[in-house]
């Protein structure tokens, strides 16, 4: 056999998780990161607005209180004790990150500048504090371009455009992955004590997202086809501003800035559904009221948009009335240069695609499909777990937006996603390598590329009667219609029905392209193929949950039933079908109560 590789630890994914995983692995074994794209290409990088962390640089602030905003965030769904983990080691993972170089904005003394985001908030007064430390909108370029570096310094070995198609499993251990090099067609073989899954979300399921036409579920998906359960599928997150049509991030740091959110009326709508913190509110809280406003004939032109404002003398108008001060208590009153400096790519992005100032004209957005806060089920360690009793599957970890730790529960909060991959991906690389020091490489299966090969010869056997562009476009419509913002039991049905139609379709599919070099016909055809798979997943989950919690609401069921759904959901791929269990939430010291903001 040829092409076989030897590692201690193997990373599948070069985002931030990926990278953050390989770098403290890396200390001690010999580790290597297979990524799809170049590392710095991740969609890492389209985290604009911020880390979260309880820095307290202008003002009080605590780690629990970022606790508790997060497990309120999450509708209770969050497993307490990973979440005070995660908030704990957050300020140290900020200052890690500053002292590996990483440009973060300044306050006039030299620290760390910080801004509000939404549902992070003075536990005393229930007011937006300024939690979310930045580099302008660019904070997961930066965090991208910091930790890349420090990889190449540790000697990490780097397979750049290979992409991992299989996960090797022996006698219930992990013992390696299988992936293609995207240059040759050749496959490779790379054995390896432990194997760090980070290969980021799923968000391409959708019709509108901000998220990178990479973000097709791949880990998840290799995963599920390998029995591992994918937990609380059906939570998937709307950011509420992204460019109207085009689904692009406009970072929530221009609300953090000031920006205010109107409807067709010039109402600043949010004041109706979250009195204190209003335009700040949670993203599921947001992106509701934006569906809410469009049922109510409020929607810019009838057309489903929104004008989000950012023009200074609105925002200097607002900040008067909601009594918004600079931290050394002086008016809050900003210029076109200030907006400009810190929001300089949303500035760009607006021109480019909308060609609109957004100093001087509204930015009209919608809700876009944006994150997963569903996907491998992991513990604190970043240690990938199987079953409704968390039982360790040895040597496999996972961590970033493909993990369920569960830190976000049904909704995550803005700048908690760097916060994550920061945090348990250092942990998972940590405890990877620590696994690793103590394991020996597994022995590979007697075939370790003939499921891959099978996958492969499947995608150009079919009667080529189906277009795989065209069953793209059905399914992603059909989600953001049925499996979006709202839902209900018909329309989930619907969708369930659907996904099922279409992954019966896929087989028809023919990549009519054999060649070896590049045959991105080939690789995209398998990635939908992967997103069908998680659709599924997530239709099946979504319809079972008879509930409205966070990201997850049902008209048809809209309270949040504590008694009967305070637990996670585990999703099991069977062949055509999806098995459902579920396993309880941890809760320490926080009750779940009624959510307002
Ligand atoms: O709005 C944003 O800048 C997005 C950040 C995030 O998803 O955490």
């Amino acid at each position: 056999m040829s092409n076989i590789h030897e590692f201690d630890v193997v990373v599948v994914g070069g985002g931030g998780a990926g990278l953050m995983a390989a770098w403290y692995a890396s200390k001690s074994v010999r580790t290597a990161v297979i990524s799809k794209l170049y590392p710095i290409r991740s969609h890492t990088g389209a985290a604009q607005g911020g880390i979260g962390a309880a820095l307290g640089n202008y003002e009080e602030d605590h780690p629990e209180w970022h606790t508790f905003d997060t497990i309120k965030g999450s509708d209770y769904l969050g497993d307490q004790d990973a979440i005070s983990f995660m908030c704990e080691e957050a300020v140290q993972a900020v200052y890690d990150l500053e002292h590996m170089g990483l440009p973060f904005n300044r306050t006039p003394e030299g620290r760390i500048a910080q801004r509000p985001f939404g549902g992070h908030t003075n536990n005393a007064s229930g007011k937006p504090v300024r939690r979310s430390c930045y580099a302008a909108d660019r904070t997961g370029h930066m965090i991208l371009q910091t930790l890349y570096q420090q990889c190449i310094k540790n000697k990490n070995i780097f397979f750049d455009e290979y992409q991992v198609m299989d996960l090797l499993i022996v006698d219930g251990a992990v013992a390696g992955v299988v992936a293609v090099e995207m240059a040759t067609g050749e496959l490779h073989t790379f054995r390896s004590k432990a194997v760090i899954f980070a290969t980021g979300g799923h968000g391409r399921i959708w019709e509108i997202t901000s998220n990178a036409y990479a973000y097709t579920g791949d880990g998840p998906a290799i995963l599920a086809r390998r029995g591992i359960p994918m937990e609380d599928m059906e939570f998937f997150q709307f950011h509420p501003t992204g460019i109207y049509k085009l689904g692009i991030l406009i970072t929530e740091a221009v609300r953090g800035e000031g920006g205010i959110l109107f409807n067709n009326k010039g109402e600043r709508f949010m004041e109706k559904y979250a009195p204190r913190i209003k335009d700040l509110a949670s993203r599921d809280v947001v992106s509701r009221a934006m569906y809410l406003e469009t049922r109510a004939g409020n929607d810019v032109n009838g057309q489903r948009f929104f004008n989000l404002d950012v023009r200074p003398e609105t925002v200097n108008k607002y900040a008067e009335i909601d009594g918004r001060t600079r931290p050394d208590g002086s008016a809050y009153q900003v210029t076109a240069a200030e907006i400009m400096s810190k929001i300089p790519d949303i500035a760009d992005f607006c021109l480019t695609y909308l060609g609109v100032d957004p100093t001087k004209q509204p930015i009209p957005v919608q809700p876009t499909a944006h994150y997963a806060m569903g996907g491998i089920p992991t513990n604190k360690y970043g240690q990938v777990v199987i079953d409704e009793k968390n039982t360790v599957l040895p040597g496999l970890y996972a961590a970033g937006e493909c993990a369920c730790v569960s830190v976000h529960g049904a909704n995550r909060l803005g700048t908690n996603s760097l916060v994550d991959l920061v945090v348990f991906g250092k942990h998972a690389g940590i405890n990877a390598a620590e696994f690793a020091k103590g394991a020996d490489l597994k022995p590979l299966p007697e075939d370790p590329t003939g499921e891959v090969m099978r996958q492969i010869e499947a995608l150009h056997a079919g009667s080529g009667k189906e277009r795989a562009a065209a069953l793209g476009k059905e399914m992603r419509v059909e989600m953001f219609d049925h499996v979006g913002v709202f839902r209900t039991d018909e329309g989930l049905q619907h969708a369930v029905a659907k996904v099922q139609e279409l992954r019966e379709r896929f087989k028809q599919v023919r990549v009519a392209d054999s060649g070896k070099v590049f045959n991105m016909e080939m690789l995209q055809t398998w990635e939908l193929g992967n997103m069908l798979d998680l659709a599924l997943v997530t239709a099946q989950s979504a319809l079972a949950r008879t509930e409205s919690r966070g990201a997850h609401a049902r008209d048809d069921f809209p309270q949040r039933d504590d008694a009967t759904w305070l637990k996670h959901t585990l999703a099991w791929l069977d062949g055509e079908q999806v098995r459902l269990g579920y396993k309880p939430v941890v809760v320490t010291q926080y009750q779940p109560k009624e959510r307002t903001y």
